[in-house]
């Protein structure tokens, strides 16, 4: 699961629908451009135009019958357009990578949230599709979904109209991923004034580019 095969920096940001996690994102690119870091922002599903046609696809309320093999493939195959197309060239130019969403949500969404596939297969088709491309961090914004969606608003897609314990299972299923795996992880309490959280987004990538500048420095002598 290593992603150290490039110069850049490929950062996710998961969480539910309504914990802020786009426009958090937005904010810190801007941050990071502000700083004169070369930024890419994308997002899953549709970061391609090929990955387009595939969200239509996937939030169209019409397609009520889309059965959960389809489903997740579809959300696969985005997912490898996305990294061939967008995410590993810009990896490999040095950039940070900014993405709404990524592996994880087939693992929350799919796997922990409708239980329709073993995890491990899961993981197994994920890798296939992303050629083993795993962010080198990924931001939880965590929030609990009766708050999450009650800041969402009314507006469902075919996604959105899941009931509650599906979203809990999904909650459950980031903070399992995040407490297996802390050394990728950040948590971040959603329910924070926004500027705070903001704050602790900036802080943990600035000490991240701190810490791959000391370990690419060369030693003197
Ligand atoms: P989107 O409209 O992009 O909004 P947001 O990221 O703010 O929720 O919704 C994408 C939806 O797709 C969301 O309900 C989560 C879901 N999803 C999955 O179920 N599996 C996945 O692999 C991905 C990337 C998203």
């Amino acid at each position: 699961m290593s992603s150290r095969a490039h110069p850049g920096l490929f950062l996710t940001f998961e969480g539910p629908e309504g914990s802020g996690k786009t426009s958090q994102m937005r904010a810190l690119a801007e941050f990071l451009r502000g700083q004169g870091y070369p930024v890419l922002t994308t997002r899953e599903p549709g970061g391609t135009s090929i990955g387009l046609h595939i969200r239509d696809l996937l939030l169209d309320p019409r397609f009520g019958d889309m059965t959960p093999r389809a489903e997740v493939l579809l959300f696969l195959a985005d997912r490898a357009q996305h990294v061939d197309q967008v995410i590993r060239p810009a990896l490999e130019r040095g950039d940070i990578v900014l993405c709404d969403r990524y592996a994880d949500s087939t693992l929350a969404y799919q796997g922990y949230g409708h239980r329709h596939f073993d995890l491990e297969q899961l993981r197994a088709l994920i890798e296939f599709a992303t050629g083993g491309l795993w962010p080198d961090r990924t931001f939880l914004l965590d929030i609990a979904p009766e708050e999450g969606l009650a800041r969402n608003g009314a507006q469902r897609d075919r996604l959105e109209g899941h009931a509650l314990d599906f979203h809990r299972r999904v909650r459950q299923g980031y903070l399992e991923m995040a407490a297996a795996e802390p050394e990728r992880w950040v948590v971040l309490d959603a329910t924070q004034h926004w500027d705070a959280i903001q704050d602790q987004l900036r802080r943990h990538v600035q000490a991240l580019i701190q810490a791959r500048r000391a370990a690419q420095v060369p030693p003197r002598g």
